[in-house]
């Protein structure tokens, strides 16, 4: 039977970087993924194969043929007819969904990580040891990592299939819909509903809460809710689904708005309401291992399970659904298993939600920070007095600064416009040692970048911004 210092169960960011990390530290490691695609083993979990990666490849494409399309016109360069080959470009996001998951498996070789092909499911316990089956062999595993992700939730009594879809299906439309609905206004379906609507769908997204990203800082909120409104996303709020029924060349979507009954088709329904831990096959009731009432693996703060040598991180265990988020984990229990100190600051976690205009936080909101006691200073500041995103042609949106009256301490950064998925970096790492407004407002930024604009909203939070 082979014998490892450290099995990981699941391939995706969580379980990938666990991995590499625990035998860059010396462990004999195995990470055993289920995932296949296109009928072939995938490593990348979620994120790679169905989620982060290929929705933003989709994102991408789209935005360039919006910009080509509709916008061009405005920097003078005329393009009569632009039109979009669909095919290709569903093969463009596959060839990148390729490129990376053949990554994980070059960087498994690389860190002599043995990768398994298969099911991984916990046995029985051997001694200091755990016994799992991977792929139909027992393995013997001194710490066994659960990284075993998340799945789509579906509306009660409505499976997915035909033209019900969850993310992996709304990433591989054979046709632009002429009508597409989405049921939850979220961060899968704002991304992908913006996605087919600059391809050429009407797009209707039914929300059961009254508002729009209620987690967000409300200003942020409000003004991306404006623009996505612009572009035509049809949004619905406070509403009750009451039947969804599916025909053979659409769905029918009744549901309560205002009181009201409303009854609509659409030709593909994307069901993006939430996802749900994934823990089918893992064989964690037959070992006695503890989840919560809504079905995520129960950790400590050092990522244990009820059960001596069993860990789990990722989706699987609860908080933010992130990518970089299961990252961190991945790297923290590995180091934790060394004796080292691994530690994720949840305080800064970064969102970003890859819409135009793109829309990004991290830390506390305006109202957390007051609601915390802290008596709150907050500084604004929008692109359109910004150079660089004036010569973009994108000067839409703003960023604020959240930070201590009394200390100074940023508390919390709030973004939308262009790049802002890239500038909120900056705003992490200062939150990370703790930095102050000023220390950010008096750090030089390079002109003409987007990046002054985050200077500025950290100087307005003493009311002397420079440039406004
Ligand atoms: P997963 O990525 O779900 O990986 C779990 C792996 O374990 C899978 O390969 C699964 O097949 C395998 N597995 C499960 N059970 C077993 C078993 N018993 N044996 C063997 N293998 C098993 N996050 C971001 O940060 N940024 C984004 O832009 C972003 N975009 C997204 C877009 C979409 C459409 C979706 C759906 C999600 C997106 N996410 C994004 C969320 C992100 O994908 C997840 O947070 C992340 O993948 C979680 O990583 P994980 O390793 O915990 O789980
Ligand atoms: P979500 O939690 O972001 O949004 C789900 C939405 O559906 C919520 O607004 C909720 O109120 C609504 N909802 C729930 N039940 C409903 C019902 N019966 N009727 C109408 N509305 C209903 O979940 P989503 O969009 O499915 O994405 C799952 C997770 O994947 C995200 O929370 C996030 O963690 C991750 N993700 C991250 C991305 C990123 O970082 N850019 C991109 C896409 C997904």
């Amino acid at each position: 039977m082979d014998s490892y210092d450290v099995l990981v169960i699941g391939g995706g960011p969580a379980g990938y970087v666990a991995a590499i990390r625990a035998a860059q530290l010396g462990f004999k490691t195995a990470c055993v993924d289920a995932f296949e695609r296109n009928g072939k083993a995938s490593l990348g979990g979620t994120c790679l194969n169905v989620g982060c990666i290929p929705s933003k490849a989709l994102l991408d494409s789209s935005e360039k043929f919006e910009m080509i399309a509709r916008e061009a016109g405005e920097h003078g360069i005329q393009v009569d007819g632009a039109t979009v080959d669909l095919g290709k470009m569903l093969g463009r996001k596959e060839s990148v969904v390729d490129k990376l998951t053949g990554g994980v498996a070059y960087l498994f070789k690389k860190n002599k990580v043995t990768s398994i092909h298969g099911l991984g499911r916990l046995v029985r316990q051997d001694g200091d040891a755990w016994i799992v089956d991977a792929a139909g062999q027992e393995v013997r595993a001194k710490n066994v990592i659960v990284a075993t992700g998340s799945s789509p939730r579906a509306l009660p009594g409505v499976p997915f299939g035909g033209n019900i879809v969850d993310n992996s299906g709304a990433l591989a439309f054979e046709q632009v819909p002429a009508q597409l609905g989405v049921i939850g206004a979220g961060v899968i379906g704002v991304e992908l509903g913006s996605v087919w609507r600059r391809l050429g769908a009407q797009v209707t997204i039914l929300e059961a809460l009254p508002g729009f990203l209620l987690a967000s800082d409300e200003a942020v909120s409000k003004e991306a809710l404006k623009q996505l409104q612009k572009q035509g996303l049809d949004f619905h709020f406070g509403i009750k689904i009451t039947e969804v029924q599916q025909g053979e060349s659409g769905v029918t979507v009744t549901y309560e708005e205002k009181g009201q009954p409303v009854t609509t088709r659409f030709d593909k329904l994307i069901v993006s309401i939430g996802r749900v831990p994934h823990t089918a096959g893992l064989g964690a009731q037959e070992v006695g291992l503890q989840l919560d009432e809504r079905g995520f693996v129960k950790v400590d703060d050092h990522f244990r399970t009820n059960l001596p040598g069993i860990y789990a991180i990722g989706d699987v265990i609860g908080g933010p659904m992130l990518a970089h988020k299961a990252e961190e984990e991945g790297v923290a229990v590995a180091e934790l298993l060394a004796g080292q100190a691994g530690h994720v600051n949840y305080a800064v976690v970064p969102w970003v939600i890859y819409t135009s205009p793109e829309i990004a936080w991290a830390g506390l909101t305006e109202k957390q920070a007051k609601e915390q006691g802290h008596k709150v200073k907050t500084g604004q500041f929008p692109f359109s007095a910004n150079g660089r995103a004036l010569g973009h042609g994108d000067p839409r949106g703003f960023v604020k600064v959240v930070a201590d009256a009394d200390t100074d301490k940023i508390l919390g950064v709030h973004m939308v416009g262009p790049n802002v998925s890239e500038l909120i970096g900056e705003t992490v790492a200062l939150m990370e040692f703790g930095a102050s407004a000023e220390d950010l407002g008096r750090t030089v930024h390079a002109h003409p970048t987007l990046s002054e604009v985050v200077k500025e909203a950290a100087l307005a939070t003493d009311k002397r911004a420079l440039h406004m």
